[in-house]
């Protein structure tokens, strides 16, 4: 099951950070990264295309630095490990590859709609759908802990606070399965790399779900433009960014499109992994069960833990050093959250998942950088309802099979966690 001590050692030529097949075990990716931090923090991985690579920064003060740099080492020129062209960057440029003033006037635009004060109006809401989903689920015992339980309840949110009508929800989820499964054939309508993906792009995630996102999402425009609605979307449509640039129908699709992918399976895989530590710490389990006060603590642990995001990229915009490598001007600069959330220069015994955990300073949410994620305060609180529901629920829990995980080097996710769960 999950690492609950240091992984063994891995010799630094079996580090391949680009070979998706190392992330499916929930082990060898950890391997990599103590490695690469122990050895070779700032580390030219290269990559198949001939003469092709980037810098893996894996401990935790090389990525804030970075991450706080937006000048040298900017998120414009991409922020997956593909190669973007310039033409392309233009169709696909969201909020998230977007630096400087217009960002800032881009994300003004919903960061009132994502403070702790304004999303804890969905708390009601929020308990009432976990609460059902958790009942529904606990009836059968013996179930899927992703499927049933954590895959849909983060899309039912922010479908809600997108003005999403229920019913569609569905087809929210599928789509931001299909877009960000894009290295999964469990998920992909076409996996990247593939000759067919070339066909794909100018979409975000060379995904042709994107297609069908934009398609809904300006249906949705149409309908909101000129209605005083306070949805995210009425306040994309209706709103002028502060800089007097109306969004683009191009800006307001990858918006759109942002905010249907970015919440969905980054959270959904932060409820799967801390069940999954859950079950393998019973101690820990047991310790929040009886002290629900130190929730707030938990959680913190819960997002250093489960790692969602494994990375994001940078590039240089001009030669450059960091963690003592020259980087030159035109390279790309990948800062491994995960890796850094393991760093033992900053956490004690990484290792050890601890609910009572105190300063903890993970970069789950990229940390505190322009690009510091929009929804982290939603993800906070979805996680303290989902536990503050489930415990009291639980009397005991375990595994059934071993948990599948995602294959990519991107996400860090579970695709199943199959589960017998014994009501209190
Ligand atoms: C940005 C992780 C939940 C929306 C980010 C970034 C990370 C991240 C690491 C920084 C990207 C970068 O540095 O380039 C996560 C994790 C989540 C989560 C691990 C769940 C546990 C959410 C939710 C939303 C959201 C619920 C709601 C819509 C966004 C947006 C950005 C972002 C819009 C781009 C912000 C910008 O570029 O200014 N997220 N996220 N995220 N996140 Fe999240």
């Amino acid at each position: 099951s999950a690492a609950s001590r240091a992984p063994e050692p891995l010799p630094l030529d079996a580090v391949d950070l680009t070979d998706h097949d190392n992330f499916t075990d929930g082990e060898l990716c950890w391997r990599m990264f103590d490695t690469l931090r122990r050895e070779d923090p700032v580390h030219w991985q290269p990559e198949a295309a001939p003469g092709s690579g980037f810098w893996a920064v894996t401990r935790h003060a090389d990525i804030v630095r970075a991450g706080r740099d937006p000048d040298t080492f900017t998120s414009t020129r991409f922020t997956n490990l593909e190669e973007v062209d310039e033409r392309h960057r233009e169709t696909r440029r969201s909020l998230l590859e977007t630096d400087g003033p217009r960002h800032r006037a881009m994300r003004r635009l919903l960061q009132q709609q994502f403070t702790p004060r304004a999303v804890a109006t969905y708390e009601v809401f929020l308990r009432g759908l976990t609460a059902r989903t958790l009942d529904a689920a606990l009836a059968k015992g013996r179930f899927d802990f992703v499927q049933e339980v954590a895959a849909d309840f983060p899309v039912n949110v922010l479908a809600r606070m997108l003005g999403v009508p229920g019913h569609d929800t569905r087809r929210l989820i599928d789509w931001g399965n299909r877009i960000i499964g894009n290295t999964d054939p469990d998920y992909a309508d076409v996996l990247l790399g593939t000759a067919e993906s070339e066909l794909y792009r100018d979409l975000p995630f060379r995904s042709p779900a994107a297609l069908e996102v934009f398609a809904y999402g300006r249906e949705l425009a149409a309908r909101r433009r000129g209605a005083g609605g306070d949805d995210l979307v009425s306040r994309l449509v209706n709103r002028m960014p502060s800089d007097g640039m109306p969004l683009s129908a191009r800006d307001f699709d990858n918006y759109f499109l942002l905010l249907v992918v970015a919440g969905n399976e980054t959270t959904r895989h932060a409820v799967s992994h801390t069940m999954l530590a859950l079950i393998d710490h019973p101690e820990q389990r047991e310790k929040l069960r009886r002290d629900p006060s130190l929730m707030p603590g938990a959680v913190e642990e819960f997002l250093r833990w489960s790692s969602p995001v494994h990375h994001f990229r940078r590039t240089a915009t001009r030669d450059t050093e960091l963690g003592g490598r020259r980087v030159a001007e035109g390279e790309k600069v990948v800062l491994w959250f995960a890796s850094g959330n393991r760093d033992e220069a900053v956490f004690d015994d990484p290792y050890r998942f601890d609910v009572t955990r105190t300063a903890n300073d993970h970069l789950t949410f990229g940390k505190a950088g322009p690009h510091f994620c929009l929804g982290s305060s939603l993800a906070r609180l979805e996680l303290r309802v989902m536990f503050e529901e489930l415990l009291p629920r639980l009397s005991d829990v375990r595994l059934t099979a071993a948990p599948r995980y995602v294959r990519s080097n991107f996400v860090n996710g579970l695709k199943t966690l199959p589960v017998e769960i014994t009501s209190a």
